[in-house]
């Protein structure tokens, strides 16, 4: 298969933690013969210091060209510290997820054994956690309008839905549900909201085209917690974009370490994948940052494409990388790999399918042409 891939990597730790995206996807290019062709793009405070403006119109117009776009972080600490200011950083991935129409966010959690030690939360609880946000990504408080505070005056951020925009991340989130545990919560607080009200509706009216589905409704409150106390109990959670952001925060702790949480935003004519992680000023360079959330999302990108096979693999490389521990820092604070050699072990193993565990030190080093 040939795919165009815009590159993205941004801010912190997004050049080095899509680096080693970019190793596993030339190993699968090799191994499988592809094409893939990558153009780099500039967002984030990288694209303000070089262009004035966190997303350059450049950047756009090489998305638009690409069949997928593969995107690091956004966030610099230079920037965090004026609420006033006019341009952040950040902006960079909102303007691109809303000009892109990249409407449904997809948030897979799960637990994997050989790391129930690393969340605070018991093993007891976590083991077998596997579930699915679909997180709407491109309406609600984060892009309706806005009134910015000034002196003595108050601020106001609206969240408006309508149910077009309701629908067409619930149609993708029964389906994925009807293709999984077929259950779907749908988390709002439509005790208070209005838009709730209207996710609530929508959502019961699309269900009868899903009757395999097993549909319940929670409050988000409830859901934060339920989230902690039960995780094992959710398959799918549909909910709207401020949510969305709130429980998948909650959801890295479920899985142990952020650094393992891929996502893939996909809209009508254009799919981004991205981890879901932020920039980690202060790793930035150390080559100690966790590559797995974003070689994940090059995984759910292969999958997007149909790439069954190769996403597997990967999916293959990761696990026994995390069973044989070797793992950065944030997984394994004693004999921690670097962010590169986490690459490394990734690619040799698509390359040569090491299935021969030897020493730790032989399959991170091992003889892989891409180093
Ligand atoms: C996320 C992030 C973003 C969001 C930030 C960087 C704007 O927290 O993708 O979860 O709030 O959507
Ligand atoms: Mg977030």
């Amino acid at each position: 298969m040939e795919l165009k891939i815009a590159v993205l990597p941004g801010d912190g730790i997004g050049p080095e933690i899509t680096n080693q995206s970019l190793k596993v996807l030339a190993a699968i290019e090799q191994k499988f013969n592809h094409k893939f062709t990558f153009t780099k793009g500039a967002i984030g405070a990288d694209a303000m210091q070089n262009y004035g403006t966190p997303l350059p119109k450049e950047t756009v117009d090489i998305c638009y060209h690409s069949d997928a776009i593969l995107y690091g972080a956004c966030g610099d600490p230079k920037f965090a510290t004026d609420p006033t200011a006019v341009m952040r950083p950040e902006q960079g991935i909102l303007n691109l997820r809303r000009i892109l129409g990249l409407h449904t966010n997809i948030r897979p959690i799960k637990t994997y054994n050989a790391l129930l030690h690393c969340s605070t939360l018991k093993q007891e609880v976590i083991r077998g956690v596997d579930f699915v946000i679909f997180r709407e990504l491109t309406g609600g408080i984060y892009y309706s309008p806005k009134e910015e505070y000034k002196e003595n005056q108050k601020a106001m951020d609206i969240c408006a839905y309508s149910p077009e925009e309701i629908s067409r991340i619930a149609i993708p989130a029964f389906k994925a549900a009807s293709e999984r545990k077929k259950h779907l919560t749908l988390v709002d607080k439509s005790n208070v909201l209005a838009t709730s009200k209207l996710w609530r509706q929508t959502v019961l009216e699309i269900s009868k085209d899903f009757p395999e589905v097993e549909l319940d409704f929670m409050y988000i409150d409830n859901a934060a917690m339920r989230l902690i106390q039960n995780p094992k109990e959710f398959d799918v959670i549909l909910t709207e974009n401020m949510f969305g952001d709130i429980l998948s925060g909650q959801g890295a702790m479920i899985a142990g370490s952020i650094g393992l949480l891929a996502s893939a935003s996909i809209g009508d004519s254009a799919a981004l994948f991205e981890p879901t992680h932020g920039s980690y000023p202060s790793a930035a360079g150390k080559n100690i940052a966790n590559p797995l959330g974003s070689i994940l999302s090059t995984a759910m990108l292969l999958e997007h494409f149909k790439l069954h096979q190769e996403a597997s693999l990967i999916r293959q490389a990761i696990d026994l990388s995390i069973n044989m521990n070797l793992c950065t820092q944030d997984l394994n604070p004693i004999d921690n790999y670097s962010t590169a050699n986490v690459g490394n072990f990734i690619c040799n193993y698509i390359l040569e399918e090491n299935t021969d565990l030897g020493s730790r030190e032989n399959m991170t080093f091992g003889q892989s042409t891409i180093i």
